[in-house]
């Protein structure tokens, strides 16, 4: 009786076996089924300096070069992951799975999200489970996937491969990983698998607490990990917080309150268009993240000729033209309106734009000696001689340009069947010496640039009457002040700084025409703090520098704070919003202020998300009118849930930014908005210490009924939510590194 039942049971394991891992590579060669889709890498299959069994992969990829392997026939849908063994010296590599059938993609998946410390010395070995994406914890999901990349960074990479399989199955072992107290008595609990919540025991200055209540929740994107928030029978209060789970043990100091009070009926309106982006991917990305406004800019729409949708990359991309990546503006601005955003469009403002799709203007046969060639392209140069001097005499023009001038502009803005909302004329066209010096290599002067800005802003406003016209769209805080000629240029205009001569010239263009020519000051703004260590200290400065856009006693922690170069009163403090608003009021009364490009410095790391949750509050209680980060954060990184947790899914942030008082303001550390709406509050809480709750008796917070999301902290990065009732004003507890958004209901 037993021979037959394990025989049955041999052939099963046998025929699992059979079907079950897709083996890429061994040994020696690819798989058969599997095809080399590799650009710019040399690449040996059979390598045997370094290798498991007989030898390994060998990659050596140029800058953005990569590994690529493509199955034959069918493809990977039925796996549960990727395994693969690696060694280097923590290549600069990001994986990608693709879709040659429709060109789908799945997020890129950074080898630092999978492990930060691969070695050079030996193999490691890696799994990528297709449930729970390393670095946004997301899914592959289902599709034609048949391809995957290994791609390198701008240096290029270096690395070996070896024993690439794709599973059948992945086991996911049951277990809690992280607990936390939230508000005035709930444990947020994320876990993977089918943990136990009987296992959980809660003790508050050393007394055990009951849980009343748990709800679960799992968010749609990011289903592998869930969270579930367990209500306590007993509030939080300061002291020590044990939670064990099975062996583990979460502690925590919870501390004395901070003293505070929120007053609704204190308020001013937000404009909802600080709530922006560059270029949103999808009309499902505007509504997840609530996107309000869709910015048409960067440096490659100066060169966008709108009659052939084509446009040329500057010195981004070796000054070569290309097909508008993002198509045709009118229908751009269609989609992303009936997505429910508005839309701020650049109009060129320079004398050319791209001619075709293929064009370029420094090619090798013409000038062989310049400093580097695309390693794509190995004839289009990047417009400097060896040494780095731009390349002289200038180049034709006409090499990869038709020219444009405002008869083209008023034509193609006449034609426009979707309207933008607003206008900039040009991008950053103040450094246009640099960034198109192969149409505009002489520097930008005061006077040129105010006359395109007029001529252009003059034929916007004729072509679309009801849209609103922003300029200078300047692209960082030097610019702000002086111009590309030098402090010659400040001198030959009475010493006044650029920006509030060009307020005051454009109000005196706009007085002479019987017409407001300019709508909004719009100035690009980088944070000028160098954060790119993103260590402690790089952090904890990150958090810092939003001061920069409000606070007057806030000295800048960059040569800003330094050696500010300009002619402004407290020059070494940015205070950007309320002085950009004082100088428009002293030059052009009723002009609002716009930001078209941000960034939190960090996309990727968690303190870019808090920094982006901060600044949207500060955008929206210091009264900014528009803004649009550059470019566009993932939707699932931190950054777009800085946006998903004002704005997600339709549950916004009040209309009106309520006044909050807070006896200790620590703005190094903790941010509190209030917003208000129907007399409904909502508040956004961010704690800026990496390893420290934070707690507040914020009076005037009504008790009740709340929506609540909330991302980072030990939870990570995921959209965290649940419906919670706050009990107390008295004791509000926020976990360490950790945006809070609260919503009366
Ligand atoms: C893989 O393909 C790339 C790109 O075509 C090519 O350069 C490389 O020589 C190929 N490598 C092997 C080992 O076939
Ligand atoms: C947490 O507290 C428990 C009980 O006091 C203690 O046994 C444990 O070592 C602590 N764990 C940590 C990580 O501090
Ligand atoms: C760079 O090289 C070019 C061409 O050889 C030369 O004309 C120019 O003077 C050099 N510039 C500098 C700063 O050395
Ligand atoms: C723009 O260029 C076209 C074609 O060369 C020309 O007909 C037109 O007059 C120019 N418009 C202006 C304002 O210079
Ligand atoms: C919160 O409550 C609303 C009803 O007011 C419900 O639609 C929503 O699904 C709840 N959200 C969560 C995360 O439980």
């Amino acid at each position: 009786m037993l021979f037959p039942l394990k025989g049955a049971f041999l052939a099963f394991v046998a025929a699992r076996l059979a079907n079950a891992d897709l083996t890429v590579y061994t040994d020696g060669a690819l798989a058969s089924g599997w095809e080399n889709w590799s650009w710019n890498t040399v690449l040996d299959f059979a390598a045997t300096d370094l290798f498991e069994g007989t030898s390994s992969i060998s990659a050596t990829s140029d800058a953005w070069a990569a590994l690529s392997l493509k199955l034959s026939q069918g493809d990977l849908s039925q796996y549960a992951g990727l395994r693969f063994d690696i060694a280097g010296a923590q290549p600069d590599i990001q994986l990608t799975i693709e879709s040659t059938t429709d060109s789908a993609k799945s997020p890129t998946i950074p080898l630092s999200a999978i492990s930060q410390s691969v070695t050079p010395t030996g193999f490691t070995s890696l799994v990528v489970d297709f449930n729970n994406l390393p670095g946004t914890g997301s899914q592959l999901g289902p599709g034609t996937w048949d391809r995957f990349s290994f791609q390198g960074g701008a240096n290029g990479a270096s690395y070996h491969l070896d024993n690439i399989v794709f599973v059948d199955s992945i086991i996911v072992e049951p277990k809690f990983l992280s607990a936390e107290p939230l508000i005035n008595d709930v444990i947020a609990v994320t876990t993977q698998g089918a943990v136990d919540f009987n296992t959980i025991s809660v003790k508050l200055n050393g007394q055990t607490v009951a849980v009343s209540s748990k709800t679960t929740y799992v968010p749609v994107d990011t289903p592998a990990k869930s969270i579930t928030y367990l209500t306590l029978a007993k509030p939080f209060a300061p002291g020590p917080l044990v939670i064990t789970a099975v062996a583990l043990s979460f502690n925590y100091t919870l501390p004395a309150v901070q003293h505070g009070s929120v007053v609704q009926s204190v308020k001013t309106a937000i404009n909802p268009q600080i709530y922006g982006v560059n270029w949103p991917p999808s009309a499902s990305y505007i509504q997840h993240l609530g996107v309000t406004i869709s910015r048409w800019g960067g440096n490659a729409v100066t060169p966008y000729n709108p009659f052939l949708d084509v446009t040329n990359a500057g010195n981004d991309w070796y000054f070569e033209n290309r097909a508008s990546e993002n198509g045709n503006a009118d229908a751009w601005i269609g989609w992303t309106k009936a997505a429910g955003s508005a839309s701020m469009l650049t109009v060129p403002a320079l004398d050319w734009v791209a001619k075709d799709a293929t064009s370029y203007s420094y090619p090798k046969t013409i000038y062989p000696d310049q400093k580097a060639f695309d390693p794509y392209n190995p004839d289009a140069g990047n417009g400097q001689f060896s040494n780095g001097t731009a390349l002289s005499p200038p180049t034709d023009p006409k090499r990869a340009y038709t020219a444009w001038n405002t008869t083209a502009a008023k034509q193609w803005l006449s034609s426009l069947k979707n309207k933008p909302t607003m206008v900039t004329i040009d991008n950053e066209i103040e450094i246009a010496h640099s960034t198109h010096q192969d149409m505009h290599p002489e520097p930008m002067s005061y006077d040129e640039e105010l006359k395109r800005v007029i001529d252009f802003a003059t034929v916007s406003k004729a072509a679309l009457p009801n849209t609103l016209v922003g300029a200078p769209s300047t692209c960082s805080w030097w610019f702000y002040w002086t111009s590309a000629v030098g402090y010659t240029d400040n001198a030959a205009h009475y010493n006044i700084d650029f920006i509030p001569w060009f307020l005051a010239e454009m109000k005196k263009q706009s007085d002479k025409v019987g017409k407001r020519l300019l709508d909004y000051l719009d100035i690009h703004y980088y944070y000028q703090p160098d954060t790119s260590a993103n260590d402690a200290a790089a952090k904890a400065l990150r958090l810092r520098m939003t001061r920069s856009l409000w606070d007057t006693s806030y000295v800048d922690e960059s040569w800003v704070g330094q050696d500010p170069q300009n002619h402004q009163w407290a020059p070494n403090t940015v205070q950007l919003i309320p002085r950009m608003k004082i100088l428009i009021n002293q030059n052009y009364p009723g002009t609002k202020l716009s930001i078209g490009e941000w960034s939190s410095t960090n996309d990727k790391d968690l303190t870019g998300g808090l920094v982006t949750a901060d600044s949207l509050g500060i955008f929206g209680k210091y009264g900014l009118d528009a803004a649009t980060y550059w470019a566009t954060p993932d939707e699932m990184g931190p950054t777009g849930l800085a946006y998903w947790l004002y704005r997600g899914y339709g549950t916004f942030f009040g209309s009106s930014s309520a006044q909050v008082n807070l006896a200790t303001p620590n703005p190094d550390t903790q941010s509190v908005y209030a917003g208000t709406e129907g007399g409904k509050l909502t508040l956004v809480i961010i704690n800026k210490n990496p390893s420290t709750p934070i707690s507040f008796y914020l009076a005037n917070v009504p008790t009740g009924a709340y929506f609540i999301r909330h991302f980072g902290g030990g939870a990570g990065v995921a959209k965290w939510q649940t419906n919670i009732t706050v009990k107390s004003d008295t004791y509000i507890v926020i976990p360490a590194y950790t945006a809070v958004f609260l919503k009366q209901k």
